[in-house]
């Protein structure tokens, strides 16, 4: 792989041991994937935020790296933290809450923003056309490759924070314009009435397929784009077209393996996600609601305990007077890498399937998956 003079002098040590090993990384990455060679990047989105998915291991990894001098060089936000920044939210331990922090500290000390969320392009991280960028958190790396027309492969938590410190990721995979355009396409004829609908929709692609599909017979907004591409990574779609939007207008169907997503394969989804009936709490906003969402729920009002989860920046944003009895609104967490089963909860209702996917097999809970107007109007 080609190296400029001055990675190869980062390589080399010249600029500390922090950048040293952070370039390692990425050479390696790259020589792995038969890069030829390195691109800069404009942004960065590193996951391994949370206390739950990261563990002193994670965490020992973080302060030995930090302990070397590393500094981030580029625009840097963070995926959820396992607690709401400066107001803990539940019951949770201690200990939990005492670890978090030191991860949040380390991440800051390296030069990282303080922004923890899933949808950074909503709260001051938004690239621009064509960028190239290094981003970890799936639902946002298939949103910014699909939606925003920026290139990024899935990048891991380590790779993301390598990419963060040297400023550089190897060019292959998605960063490559060769690699971009639709491998199938997928006809949509279910009636997707929801968000809940396209996130079922991603589920079901990007659980039975790889590679990059182009959808037809769907108009969707951003809060739908977001729900389809995080349903689309929680398998492993990175990338996606709709026909007749952004990228998307560069191509057809023609020539392409098709698949047919109906009213079949629209209630499958709901039916294997779901095991419970009345949950503890509902939760929405897997990715993080927009502001719209967020209005929209709190206008339509809940018969029962809601959490609304949303980037910091959108929850400052909402006016006093207009909460809601039974509607918390949440920031910097998700459902998903918050400890919800040492706070004493059991089961969740949600209108996404990466949610009920996660919370069933990362944390053991019970799961609803339905619509946002039935979770919304439920009755126990
Ligand atoms: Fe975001 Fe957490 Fe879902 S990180 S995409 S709300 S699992």
């Amino acid at each position: 792989m080609e190296l400029t003079r001055w990675e190869e002098r980062a390589l080399a040590g010249e600029m500390g041991e922090g950048m040293q090993k952070a370039m390692e990384i990425v050479v390696a990455i790259g020589e792995m994937k038969d890069a030829r060679a390195l691109i800069p990047v404009q942004s960065v989105q590193i996951s391994g935020v949370s206390y739950k998915t990261v563990g002193e291991a994670g965490l020992e990894f973080l302060k030995d790296f930090a302990a070397l001098g590393a500094r981030i060089s580029v625009l840097a936000t963070l995926n959820p933290a396992g607690v709401e920044l400066g107001q803990e939210h539940g019951e949770l331990p201690p200990r939990f809450v005492e670890r978090q922090r030191e991860i949040l500290e380390v991440y800051e000390r390296m030069g990282a923003e303080p922004v923890c969320t899933c949808t950074p392009y909503l709260a001051g991280n938004l690239p621009r056309d064509g960028e190239h960028i290094a981003w970890a958190e799936s639902s946002a790396v298939a949103y910014a490759n699909s939606v925003l027309n920026a290139r990024t492969n899935r990048e891991s938590s380590i790779t993301a924070l390598a990419s963060a410190i040297t400023g550089r990721t190897p060019l292959y995979g998605l960063h490559l314009e060769e690699n971009r355009a639709p491998t199938f396409a997928v006809k949509v004829e279910a009636e997707l009435e929801d968000v809940a609908d396209y996130s079922a929709l991603g589920y079901y692609v990007g659980r039975e397929l790889k590679g990059i599909p182009l959808f037809t017979g769907v108009e969707p907004g951003v809060a739908e784009l977001k729900a389809l591409a995080a349903g689309l990574a929680t398998g492993q779609v990175s990338m996606f077209h709709v026909e007749g939007m952004g990228e998307g207008r560069r191509f057809s169907t023609a020539g392409l393996e098709k698949v047919v997503f109906g009213e079949g394969e629209r209630r499958s989804v709901f039916e294997e996600l779901s095991t419970c009936v009345e949950p503890d709490v509902l939760c929405i906003g897997c990715p993080h609601c927009t502001m719209e969402e967020v209005e929209r729920v709190l206008k339509a009002g809940a018969e029962r305990e809601v959490w609304v989860y949303t980037c910091r920046r959108n929850k400052d944003a909402v006016r006093s007077g207009m909460e809601k009895r039974n509607i918390r609104l949440i920031a910097d967490t998700c459902m998903v890498v918050q400890p919800l089963e040492e706070m004493g909860i059991g089961s969740v209702g949600t209108n996404s399937a990466k949610c009920a996917y996660y919370t069933r097999n990362l944390s053991g809970l019970e799961v609803w998956f339905g619509r946002t107007e039935n979770l919304l109007k439920a009755r126990w």
